[in-house]
């Protein structure tokens, strides 16, 4: 498969499934949206229409956004997100959306061995993850995979 045929699979998956959780699951009465990697800001313009009424946070290394949907000063973190994303254990996220997979093994595989107890940590129980990158956590209940979704392709879990 090309690199842009695979390009174009993860993003329908990513949509598929935040719609899917926007309009089929519904997230908690109460918590904000977490963007973990907001690189061009493309997946934060659509959070924002899926939840107008929550809090979206995005996390980056860099502000590299589109200006026209840049996220306020005071909705980005600016740093490594293994650090910054520290800072939200506790706070009850009702979803993390986390697109920061790299397509190299051996540097996915360093980020997973910090992200998934990151995403729970952030997270309240009944919120949602959903990853690009599988996210293997005791607390967190992987969901069924849609059926427009390739096998290992896009996650999405349930914390407990
Ligand atoms: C694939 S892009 C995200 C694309 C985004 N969904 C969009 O709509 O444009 C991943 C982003 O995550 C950031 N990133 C990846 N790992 C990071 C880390 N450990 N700390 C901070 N930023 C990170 C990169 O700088 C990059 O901008």
């Amino acid at each position: 498969m090309s690199r842009l045929d695979t390009f174009i699979n993860r993003m329908s998956a990513q949509r598929d499934i935040l719609n899917h959780v926007a309009r089929d699951l519904g997230l908690p009465a109460q918590g904000d949206v977490l963007e973990v990697g907001l690189g061009n800001g493309r997946t934060y313009s659509h959070l924002r229409e899926l939840f107008p009424e929550r809090r979206v946070i995005a996390f980056d290394r860099a502000m590299n956004a589109h200006r026209t949907t840049a996220p306020h000063e005071d909705d980005f973190v600016t740093g490594e997100i293994n650090k910054t994303g520290q800072e939200f254990a506790g706070t009850g996220a009702a979803l993390v959306h986390a697109d920061i997979g790299t397509g190299y093994p051996d540097k996915d595989a360093i980020t997973l061995s910090w992200l998934p107890q990151m995403v729970a940590a952030m997270l309240q129980p009944g919120g949602y993850a959903v990853s690009g990158l599988p996210l293997e956590h005791s607390q967190l209940d992987a969901l069924p995979r849609l059926p427009s979704v390739n096998e290992g392709r896009y996650f999405m879990y349930r914390r407990l």
